[in-house]
């Protein structure tokens, strides 16, 4: 594979000899050089310096970027998505809008039940097509690395059919792709008076099968009033462990019913949502996360479901004040954020959650990586890590970023060493 010289790179951003997972006051922290030079060989960040030390010269490379004026930084890293689905919910939306809140549509049959039926009759062809148009918008928009999870299958049949696409995209994709176990996303409605039948479901058909295959790192309940409670999260994600499935949980998004304890005794690698938080539960998270860096879950923090359905935005502050690691992600799904729009995302953090650019490009890079198990191979500028670079257009500074929302200022993206 090529090698590619970037050089006068005005703001090389999140250069860190070593990578590990950030929390508390380190989020406020983004190591960046000026004037910069940047090496990527095979795919991967091979060195980087200030241009005084550059030796070399742009001829002996396959590719030169003069970045004058740029940021490069890593790509993001958005570690919660459900963008496998089969049709959008606008009409959900405007029903919100006259007044309807998520959980009345969902109590309908509407919401995740609706996207379950569009889901169940769709081919995997077209789910696989329309799931790759998304992938590849977002890439353009500087996501390198992306959680995916099923969800919207509920039966045996469309789960493992979610499954297999996600599969098909992470074997052709050039970003980086985790897949999650969602089959606890709702109860299907011939199931709503026989939890423990759909529980046995999950555990004793489709783990097995799910393990057998290979087809999820991770296993996700939505541990929420109306769907799965904190007894029948513990239980899920007991039998998950036992298949290999690592836990990451939406919790505490429209109410606090032990979400948060079940997942920190099962170990959950992170816990998402969490716009209703309780100052205790900041406090179960703090002291989970206290120890060694890495030990407890890192606090996910989904703001565009908060802006999309009209919902309290997440505690930021008072998460990263207890010394927690918090990570951002976009949630891409049809119901509560039709948008896999990382930019946004980290705009609206500054905006509406009071994190400063650092805190949120951090959270949306390298924090993400580790909420989705790939610290060690993404979201910050370390040797040895994957090449997954977003060039910006030319830039007065850092914070003008998220300042400009809404303005595209991603110029160009390198996946792996290739531009999308
Ligand atoms: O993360 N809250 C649960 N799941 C999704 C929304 C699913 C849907 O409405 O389709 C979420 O917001
Ligand atoms: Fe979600």
């Amino acid at each position: 594979m090529a090698t590619i010289l970037f050089t006068h790179i005005g703001q090389l951003v999140s250069v860190r000899p070593e990578s590990f997972r950030l929390q508390g006051k380190q989020l406020a922290e983004l190591p960046s050089l000026r004037d910069a030079y940047l090496v990527v060989e095979d795919g991967r960040i091979a060195e980087y310096g200030v241009m005084d030390g550059l030796t070399y010269q742009p001829r002996d490379f396959g590719e030169h970027v003069d970045a004058r004026g740029r940021l490069v930084l890593p790509a993001w890293c958005d570690s919660h998505t459900h963008l496998v689905f089969a049709a959008s919910r606008e009409q959900e939306f405007v029903e919100k809008i006259r007044g309807s809140s998520y959980a009345e549509i969902a109590a309908k049959g509407g919401g995740i039940l609706n996207s379950a039926r569009r889901l169940a009759d769709c081919s995997e062809e077209t789910l696989f097509r329309d799931a790759w148009e998304r992938l590849a918008e977002i890439a353009r928009l500087g996501t390198g690395a992306v959680e995916i999870k099923s969800g919207y299958g509920l039966t045996v049949e469309s789960e493992l059919k979610m499954l297999r696409v996600i599969r098909r995209l992470r074997e052709k994709s050039p970003l980086a792709i985790r897949a999650t176990f969602l089959g606890a996303h709702a109860y299907p409605p011939e199931y709503l008076a026989d939890h423990e039948g759909y529980i046995r479901l999950l555990v004793e058909e489709l783990m097995p099968r799910i393990a057998a295959e290979g087809l999820a790192d991770f296993v996700d309940v939505f541990c929420e009033q109306g769907f799965f409670s904190a007894e029948e999260t513990l239980r899920i994600c007991e039998a998950a462990w036992a298949w290999g499935l690592r836990p990451k949980l939406h919790v505490n998004q429209l109410s606090s019913q032990g979400g948060i304890e079940a997942g920190i005794r099962v170990n959950a690698l992170s816990l998402d949502h969490l716009e209703t938080l309780t100052p205790q539960e900041i406090g179960l998270l703090a002291a989970a996360t206290a120890g060694a860096t890495g030990a407890g879950p890192v606090a996910t923090l989904l703001p565009s479901a908060a802006f999309f359905l009209r919902m309290p935005y997440q505690p930021a502050r008072a998460l990263l004040d207890a010394g927690c690691p918090v990570a951002l992600a976009s949630d891409y799904n049809p119901g509560s954020s039709p948008s896999g729009n990382m930019n946004f995302i980290v705009s609206l953090a500054c905006i509406q959650l009071r994190m400063l650019p650092e805190e949120a490009i951090n959270a949306a890079t390298l924090n993400g990586a580790y909420a989705m198990g790939l610290g060690e191979e993404l979201g910050s500028i370390t040797p040895g890590k994957r090449a997954n670079l977003i060039l910006t257009r030319p830039v007065p500074s850092l914070a003008y970023l998220p300042y400009a929302f809404g303005t595209s200022l991603v110029e160009r993206v390198l996946l792996g060493g290739q531009w999308m």
